[in-house]
């Protein structure tokens, strides 16, 4: 996890701090009363807090550490109250069940580290090759890469309202992110042709996905080879999740199909137009940057960054659209689930901006490797 740690405390964020610091500035002068007043905000920032844990359910093994959460919960309300504040942003930050966790702490437990360094951007960048069927990332089959420009794609699409995405699930403190967005297009294709919505096994490709690495990370694209090697995969109330890493394979449920697919497609790699038509088809997985303060923090919005192009979680993309001129700036979006419960960000969701100008990898990388099963 080191490598993630030193990535997000160096990521730049000159603005913001600037913003901050002003803001104790401008408090430490603005009244004689001050002094005063932060023991007031201290005594409400307790009192905050217990709110929080009671909704949470949370608990602390000893004072210590219920004194050091105090201090991170209150560092992170007052991260998300002061960005809120800043003007500008369309989005907005909330208290969610990850509020007492520091950014380091969050994304160690909740993303897997970058595959490899051959996946960091520059090196994708400097392996893409170029074939008749568009861009792709690696040395695919061109059969294997959905390139389509049409422009012939609806407006927005989505897959929730068509019954075909499964309730938002919690992948708790296991790198298993790229098995829910494995799961979760298979869901999705299954309801699509089939006409059923099934919930099907992450933990079946934790223990059993050989060419994964259970809670230490994986992609979807090779998940979805093994499942069409494996012939299918089963139910999550067959092969139920623990979340737990080194269990080992329950090979009696390896022959449970619940879901069989036929194969998969690659998308072609940095074409935001070819997603939007693969989504429009059915929903897709992708691998974004998810990380630092104002992902994890998340609640509403078209969420635009800061983030970069280190992919080091496995989210899906169930549709998108766009706001309203007048509220939302009329911003493009697209609806992502993610897999860290519902009380992160929109109901377990965040709508990521669409079409950024300059950016062909897409807002967080999302368009550099997104891929999808054939049913
Ligand atoms: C907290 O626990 C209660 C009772 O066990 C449960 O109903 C509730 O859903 C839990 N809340 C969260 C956020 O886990
Ligand atoms: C390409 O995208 C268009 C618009 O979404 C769609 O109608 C068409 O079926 C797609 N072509 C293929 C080969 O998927």
């Amino acid at each position: 996890m080191a490598e993630s740690t030193v990535f997000f405390s160096t990521r730049p964020l000159p603005c913001l701090l600037l913003f901050l610091l002003l803001a104790v500035f401008l408090h430490g002068c603005s009244s004689a009363t001050a002094p005063r007043r932060m023991v007031g905000d201290e005594a409400t920032m307790t009192e905050r807090f217990q709110r929080w844990k009671s909704e949470h359910n949370r608990s602390y093994a000893t004072a210590e550490e219920e004194r050091r959460r105090l201090r991170v919960y209150a560092r992170n309300v007052r991260y998300i109250e002061a960005t809120n504040a800043a003007a500008g942003l369309t989005y907005e930050l909330g208290e969610t069940a990850y509020t007492d966790l520091t950014n380091d702490e969050f994304m160690a437990m909740y993303t897997a580290p970058p595959l490899s360094s051959a996946d960091d951007d520059a090196a994708a960048a400097a392996m893409v090759i170029t074939t008749r069927a568009g861009p792709v990332d690696d040395h695919l089959p061109q059969a294997q890469v959905y390139f389509n420009l049409s422009a012939g794609s609806p407006a927005s699409v989505d897959w929730r309202a068509s019954g075909a995405v499964t309730e938002v699930k919690d992948q708790g403190r296991c790198g298993s992110c790229w098995a829910f967005s494995t799961v979760a297009v298979v869901e999705g294709i299954q309801k699509i042709r089939k006409g059923k919505l099934v919930s099907l096994s992450e933990q079946e490709l934790v223990d059993c996905d050989t060419l994964d690495s259970g809670c230490d990370g994986g992609v979807s694209y090779r998940a979805l080879e093994w499942i069409t090697s494996n012939g299918g995969i089963t139910t999550r109330d067959d092969y139920p999740y623990t979340g737990k890493a080194g269990a080992a394979c329950d090979r009696a449920k390896l022959g449970h199909h619940a879901a069989t697919i036929t194969g998969l497609r690659r998308v072609a790699t940095r074409s935001e137009a070819s997603l939007a038509n693969a989504v429009a088809g059915q929903p897709v997985a992708v691998s974004i940057e998810a990380g630092g303060d104002n992902f994890q923090h998340y609640r509403k919005g078209v969420y635009d960054g800061p983030c970069g192009t280190r992919l080091n979680h496995g989210v899906t993309v169930v549709g998108y659209g766009q706001e309203a001129a007048a509220d939302g700036g009329g911003d493009r979006y697209w609806i992502v689930k993610n897999s860290w419960g519902k009380s992160w960000g929109d109901q377990g969701y965040i709508k990521m901006k669409k079409d950024v100008a300059g950016k062909p990898e897409g807002l967080c990388g999302i368009a550099i490797r997104p891929s999808f099963p054939l049913m």
